[in-house]
């Protein structure tokens, strides 16, 4: 996909506010021995109720047409961080304070939220290149495109934002992102966009839901809402050629439009990309993996925003596949 040199919004931590998050990730680290532990995850929310007015103002929700925002001004020390894993299986506790600090800017987000099949229920994914895994539309792909799409669109429960935490980035391997807001359809284009024609099936690292029973529900690709269009767009699980051709050619015209309006951000170590998902997609260019422990890493979570009204209510009555989102306070 051809990607524009536009740079992503940034937002500042000072040094006053990293340390604040670091201090109390750490202190959260040390009571409960594990990132996983549900009892941390139980801690999150009054840990959140502790930090100051600044962290929770910086920590607000993506607030601009961009849909996303970087959130910079945490410092990874590479050295101290240990190899890349060769896949996320094999992470067990490395890099855990960073888990912990990204599950406190979730918590101050929103409700983090994982998946039963997803990681082993992890709340913070690790995202790295894996051996056999080269050419799967997943986040342990290196040598394709990873296409633009919605974070987990089959589900009707699916995140309102996804932070993705920058661990090691060393060949500045881009994070594309293109926000609905910033495209232009035509009226009679969005009206067909909006229609429920194609369902859009569980991806790649969903094995469980991919053997589902039950008959694909049509989604709608484009929903307009209070503030402005949101989307649900996955091109790569959706059956596209089964779609009448009208429909088709909005949805190309769509994919063209997300195109020119992408941008590819190369995330540096500490760095957390913030997208809303429901207003921005996001993809990864093409890479060669290294394998030799010094891979790109990010850290991913996902987070659900109460009250939010920027989804059609059709899709309460969605089966999702038979997966359901675990939230953080219930784990
Ligand atoms: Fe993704």
């Amino acid at each position: 996909m051809p990607t524009a040199a536009v740079p992503a919004p940034v937002r500042r931590l000072d040094a006053d506010h990293f340390t604040e998050l670091t201090a109390i990730a750490a202190e959260l680290l040390d009571i409960h021995s594990s990132a996983t532990s549900p009892a941390l995850l139980a801690d999150l929310a009054p840990a959140c109720r502790r930090l100051s007015r600044g962290l929770h103002d910086a920590l607000r929700p993506v607030d601009t047409a961009d849909g996303l925002f970087v959130l910079r001004g945490l410092h990874i020390d590479d050295t101290e961080l240990g190899p890349t894993p060769g896949h996320w299986s094999t992470v067990g506790e490395a890099g855990a304070l960073w888990d912990v600090v990204l599950l406190l800017v979730s918590a101050l987000m929103g409700t983090p939220i994982a998946w039963d099949g997803q990681q082993d229920g992890r709340f913070v994914h690790n995202i790295v290149p894996s051996p056999g895994h080269e050419r799967v539309q997943t986040g342990a792909s290196s040598s394709v495109l990873l296409t633009p799409h919605t974070e987990d669109a089959f589900h009707p429960g699916r995140a309102h934002l996804l932070l993705l935490c920058c661990m090691r980035n060393h060949d500045h391997i881009a994070t594309t992102a293109a926000s609905i807001r910033l495209t232009k359809l035509s009226d009679n284009d969005t009206a067909e966009l909006i229609r429920q024609v194609a369902p859009i099936l569980p991806d790649d690292a969903y094995e469980v839901a991919q053997q589902f029973g039950g008959k694909p529900t049509p989604v709608p690709t484009l929903f307009a809402g209070e503030d402005g269009l949101t989307l649900r767009f996955d091109p790569a699980y959706t059956p596209l050629g089964e779609a009448p051709e009208s429909w088709r050619a909005a949805y190309r015209r769509l994919t063209d439009e997300l195109a020119r309006v992408s941008v590819a951000v190369s995330l540096e170590p500490g760095d957390v990309l913030v997208v809303d998902n429901d207003m921005a997609v996001h993809g990864r260019v093409p890479f060669t993996a290294r394998y030799d422990g010094t891979d790109r890493w990010l850290k991913r979570a996902s987070v659900r925003v109460p009250g939010r009204r920027t989804r059609p209510e059709t899709e309460a009555a969605e089966h999702g596949y038979g997966q359901a989102a675990l939230e953080a306070w219930a784990a």
